[in-house]
């Protein structure tokens, strides 16, 4: 029904403050998202409402908070889904404020530079079979929305951004790593800064994911099993270093 009027908590604050719920009843439209919501809040009563947005089509990954708590793109979420209750939204908890919906996510630009890019060898020396091809196109769906960062608890609630690059880093270097055609070496950065150990594969990036990649099990499990190859069977680890003397 077109005359209801759907209601949503949007935890406001900035750098500085504390957060504050606030209570909005918005009209509701066959369709509509959050954003939409929230768009229209920005528009009749609070128009210093900050939130990040461009696309509204789930393609710029710009647009990432928590709606009742979960990690969700706020142009992807149908308010429907909450059939009349009230619901909240909130910034991604994992990063820190800038003011209301809009978090700082800086820390993973730098985070990518520090990741040796694709690496072509040359002359390529075989031809790539389909299933290669799939292996790293899965990778390339992601649209850094961050959600997998703000979910993964290692960085959400244990705040170890010196220790582990985050869910969304390690799909990145399995792009890199897996592609037939790529000669870099990025298992030292694994094994050392970026830190595939310290995930202990609790898989509740993959079930954010909008993209809908298979982090844990085609990205996070075989790097770690590349990493476990190097360091720790022995004769691998023998190998690697008499290699890295030379
Ligand atoms: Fe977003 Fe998925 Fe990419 Fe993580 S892997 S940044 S959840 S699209
Ligand atoms: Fe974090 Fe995903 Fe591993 S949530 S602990 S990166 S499986
Ligand atoms: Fe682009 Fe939501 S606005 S992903």
């Amino acid at each position: 029904n077109t005359d209801q009027q759907i209601t949503l908590r949007i935890m406001r604050g900035d750098v500085k403050g504390q957060q504050e719920a606030s209570e909005f009843h918005v009209p509701y439209a066959p369709g509509m998202v959050v954003l939409d919501a929230i768009r229209w809040v920005q528009e009749h009563e609070a128009p210093d409402l900050a939130v990040r947005w461009n696309c509204k089509a789930a393609h710029c990954g710009s647009c990432g908070a928590e709606v009742n708590g979960r990690p969700r793109l706020l142009c992807k979420t149908r308010v429907d889904e909450f059939q009349s209750q009230p619901f909240t939204v909130a910034p991604m908890k994992a990063f820190p404020l800038i003011k209301d919906l809009v978090t700082d996510v800086s820390w993973n630009y730098e985070v990518a530079k520090t990741i040796p890019p694709f690496k072509p060898a040359h002359p390529a020396p075989f031809i790539m079979q389909q299933e290669d091809i799939e292996r790293v196109k899965e990778f390339h769906k992601c649209i850094e929305c961050f959600l997998c960062q703000d979910t993964c608890h290692v960085l959400r609630e244990h705040q170890q951004f010196g220790k582990y690059y985050g869910p969304r880093f390690m799909t990145l270097i399995a792009s890199y790593e897996m592609h037939p055609m790529d000669v870099g070496d990025r298992l030292d950065l694994l094994h050392g800064d970026a830190g595939v150990g310290m995930c202990n594969v609790t898989g509740c990036c993959t079930e954010v994911c909008p993209q809908g990649i298979h982090i844990t099990a085609n990205a996070i499990i075989p790097l770690k099993e590349r990493v476990a190859d190097r360091y720790y069977d022995p004769l691998k680890k023998w190998l690697y270093n008499r290699k890295k003397k030379r």
